[in-house]
């Protein structure tokens, strides 16, 4: 294949990419989005085979076996629940793999190096590497074998500034001395260091921010990569994942309320008594009202228009097929129903139009946060399946409250509000709800799904 033709093809890639991101911002067109993209990675790794320098297509054919196989069994059996932990792997793995190319580089090339090719090639190194080792570390908080609670100790911002600045001041040093292979090694070192020390001190309930942000480097170490390889492709694809990355991360730190900064350095999650203290407070002046089955089942039957509100728990309880039965056995009795979609519900972007996706709920009867929020108040009830922190109404109420400015889905506005949960436990930010206390609130403790299917079978029969 000519070169032209090798760059006729990667711009093929690119636009099928772009495409399919582009397809990827609605559950109604995402599974095209991703096929798209699937077509495009095939054209651009069937061009790159095509080129000059492939050494080896044995080791290329191992590497692909053994990769396909991770990815169908993760595929398969990873759960929904666990796919932000999934996410931080595939992002280590992405900003490892442009650290590995950009230091194999270094030693194939040293010490004839052109500046702007060892440039990128360190930015590369720097920026794969806090990439790969903050994203295990991420990993490691989400799925519980390292603590979720932000970890700090006193100067901890000092010594995070400090090592940075002797990364970057090695780096310069490598620029001007290519040949100091000792450098290097210790650059390769600090910087694995500082990804760790970077991610530590950020709570487990910030780590999809986080991990967003990291696809994002993810993105750019690809694109520096590129840079160092001479080839469009990893620069076009590694501008794409880092843009997006980054708009995703501004977005969910708008429906949080919190600016990067304060995710970042904020330490969210770390125990403070005042925080605590203002939670507990809320639970101790009011009284839960526990309801049966029975009586959810009767408010249901009895109501003309219900908004269901899912949250986490819908996802842990793999609730969604029961959800979508009983949206279906009300509509027929003459129940107008609609679904409140947080965009932090769950535990990543988009958590509950998928799950919602797998069990066919009709994606008309989704409504964003901001084009049902003013409906709540001439709704007769809100269903809330598992959902706590994205309708605790301290958000708006109390400004103490660690989510005090936190959009919220006005489900307590609505006549009647019924909460399926198993026990009065917080969600994900740690703090009390008083939601559950409040007159209007019907609890009704249990699994969601348990608790749903003996509600559908109580109105059927
Ligand atoms: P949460 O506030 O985490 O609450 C989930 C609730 O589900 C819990 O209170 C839990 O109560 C209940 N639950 C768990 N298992 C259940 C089961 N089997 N049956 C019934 N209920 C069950 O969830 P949310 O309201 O969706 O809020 C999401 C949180 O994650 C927010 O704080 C958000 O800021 C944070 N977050 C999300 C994202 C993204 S992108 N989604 C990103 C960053 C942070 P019990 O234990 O009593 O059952």
């Amino acid at each position: 294949m000519t070169p032209q033709i090798i760059d006729f093809s990667y711009l093929v890639a690119a636009v099928l990419f772009m495409l399919g991101l582009k397809r990827l911002s609605s559950p109604a067109t995402a599974r095209a989005g991703n096929r798209l993209s699937m077509l495009g990675m095939a054209v651009a790794v069937i061009a790159t085979l095509f080129k000059q320098e492939i050494l080896s297509f044995t080791l290329i054919l191992v590497g692909l076996a053994i990769g396909t196989a991770i990815g169908a069994v993760a595929a398969r059996r990873v759960k929904m629940t666990s796919m932000p932990q999934m996410i931080a792997i595939f992002n280590g793995c992405g900003g490892g793999a442009s650290a590995l190319v950009a230091i194999s580089e270094f030693y194939r090339v040293s010490p004839d190096f052109k500046s702007f090719m060892l440039a990128t090639l360190l930015l590369s190194v720097i920026v794969g590497l806090v990439t790969f080792s903050g994203s295990i570390v991420a990993f490691g908080k989400l799925r519980g074998s390292i603590s979720g609670r932000p970890m700090v100790y006193t100067g901890q911002r000092a010594v995070n500034v400090l090592l940075a600045a002797v990364v970057i001041a090695m780096a310069i040093g490598v620029q001007l001395f290519p040949a100091g292979a000792t450098l290097f090694c210790g650059l390769i070192l600090l910087t694995l260091l500082l990804g760790v020390l970077l991610v530590i001190p950020i709570g487990g309930a910030d780590m999809p921010v986080v991990i967003s942000l990291l696809n994002s480097l993810s993105g750019v170490a690809v694109s520096m990569t590129g840079f160092v390889l001479g080839n469009n492709a990893l620069i076009i694809v590694g501008s794409l994942v880092g843009a997006a990355g980054l708009i995703l991360t501004k977005l969910m730190c708008e429906a949080m309320n919190r600016s990067l900064s304060n995710v970042l350095f904020g330490a969210f999650g770390a125990v403070k008594g005042g925080v605590a203290a203002a939670g507990v407070a809320a639970v101790t002046t009011g009284a839960v009202k526990s309801y049966t089955v029975e009586d959810a089942a009767t408010m249901l039957e009895n109501a003309r228009t219900l908004i269901i509100t899912p949250g986490y728990g819908m996802a842990v309880a793999q609730a969604q097929h029961a959800v979508r039965e009983l949206s279906d056995v009300l509509e027929e009795m003459g129940v107008q129903v609609r679904f409140a979609i947080h965009p932090v519900a769950g535990r990543m972007p988009g958590h509950m139009n998928v799950v919602l996706a797998e069990a066919n709920v009709p994606y008309d009867k989704l409504f964003a946060m901001d084009d049902i929020n003013a409906d709540f108040a001439h709704t007769d009830v809100a269903l809330v399946v598992g959902a706590n922190d994205v309708v605790n109404p301290a958000a708006k109420n109390v400004p103490e409250s660690p989510i005090y400015g936190m959009p919220i889905l006005n489900v307590d506005q609505a006549k009647t509000v019924i909460v399926l949960k198993r026990s009065m436990r917080p969600g994900f930010a740690g703090i009390e709800n008083d939601l559950f206390l409040r007159d209007n609130t019907m609890m009704v403790f249990g699994d969601a799904k348990e608790t749903l299917q003996k509600v559908i079978s109580h109105i059927k029969g």
